[in-house]
């Protein structure tokens, strides 16, 4: 942890330092191979329960494209996706995320990869044929924080429909951003991706240097994952992009005119953290999506870390709108390479959800010695103030 003192106030009210300042006690080993040189998140496979309510929910509802299809998944792409896929549904029996999928940089990244998890005592699987279509040769792994993740570099190529103008909706999707995940102990998961080459950009953290969450990149964006604090392994959400914040707007008035507000759950809004616009919706089994727009360049290699009080009522919504208890508490399960949920481990420390909105939370808009909150404002019902 950074003492407060080593960090640099803003005038937006989050603090700036030049490394992450986030300490691990009990961190995984460092391995002595390098790391595989990670490009991008690039695809989630969801298991789902009915595929077809699944396949209406993203396909005609969230406008995504079918690349292909069969009795047991759908292949699905956003707008400016050129390869294959960036999102398999699979029907299953327990609605859960079976791999997170990275792309790497060479083939020779694969065995990088391999080497890497092998020297932590991890579950490894290669398949020279690939685990899903459209991807050749890739690596599974079971990582040390208990989350599958699959390693690939050949790809099929498709169409580029990016200048399809004639098949953009109001709120079409152009990208998968990145994935969120939930682990007990944000230090050591953090840790653990940077030792894996991924750089914090920013985190959410109280004065006594508890971590509740971090956002941490490969491509030059404000992240390809984040990982929040909670009982996990478990997967938070996974996040599509649209091009403008008014296709976010478009996507809250569809699921109102066909009646399906129940799916969304928290937003629209700008975010503190990242300072994109959001909107967090629940698919059919509950898994949460996040569509995010406009999030800020992050590619200098001395890019500053940003570090949120986690009593800024600005930091997940800059309006200072609530949370949701559930967003707090529901995630997804994750498998292991066999197919079978992960344990889930509870989390021992402080929890954000208790130490911004529980009995004994407090935060703020501005300090006390700022003049606190007008009386009228009091009186508001608040979530994060006076609950
Ligand atoms: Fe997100």
């Amino acid at each position: 942890m950074t003492d407060r003192k080593d960090m640099t106030l803003t005038s937006s009210g989050f603090y700036v330092s030049q490394e992450a300042p986030i300490s691990c006690e009990n961190p995984t080993p460092t391995p002595t191979v390098p790391a595989p040189d990670i490009l991008r998140c690039a695809y989630m496979e969801l298991v789902v329960t009915d595929l077809k309510r699944s396949r209406d929910f993203y396909v005609d509802v969230l406008g995504l494209t079918v690349t292909e299809e069969d009795d047991e998944a759908v292949y699905l792409r956003t707008l400016e996706e050129f390869i294959h896929h960036n999102l398999v549904l699979r029907q299953g029996p327990v609605a859960a995320v079976a791999v997170f999928g990275f792309r790497v940089r060479t083939p020779e990244d694969l065995d990088r990869a391999v080497a890497f998890y092998e020297e932590l005592g991890c579950r490894v699987e290669r398949r020279a044929t690939g685990f899903t279509k459209g991807i050749g040769d890739s690596v599974r792994v079971t990582d040390p924080l208990g989350f599958p993740y699959e390693f690939f570099h050949d790809v099929e190529h498709v169409e580029r429909l990016a200048w399809r103008y004639d098949l953009y909706t109001p709120g079409a999707l152009v990208r998968l951003d990145h994935f969120n995940q939930v682990t007990p102990d944000v230090p050591r998961a953090t840790k653990f991706m940077q030792d894996l080459g991924f750089r914090v950009t920013e985190d959410i953290q109280d004065e006594d240097g508890t971590v509740y969450a971090s956002w941490m990149r490969r491509k030059p964006t404000v992240h390809d994952t984040a990982m929040t604090g909670g009982d996990g392994p478990r997967m938070h959400h996974i996040a599509f992009s649209t091009h403008e914040k008014h296709n976010i707007l478009s996507i809250c008035d569809k699921l109102g005119a066909l009646r399906m507000s129940d799916n969304i759950e928290r937003g629209p809004g700008r975010h503190g953290v990242s300072n994109a616009f959001y909107l967090y919706l629940r698919d059919p089994d509950g898994h949460r999506v996040e569509i995010y727009s406009q999030d800020y360049y992050t590619g200098d290699p001395d890019n500053p870390v940003v570090t949120w009080d986690v009593h800024d009522n600005q930091r997940r919504d800059f309006w200072g709108n609530p949370v949701v208890p559930s967003w707090y508490r529901d995630a997804s399960l994750v498998l292991d390479l066999d197919g079978n949920p992960q344990p889930v481990t509870k989390r021992e420390q402080a929890s954000e959800l208790e130490a911004t909105i529980g009995a004994d939370g407090f935060s703020y808009t501005r300090s006390a010695d700022e003049g606190g909150m007008p009386e009228w404002k009091l009186g508001e019902y608040k979530l994060g103030h006076q609950l």
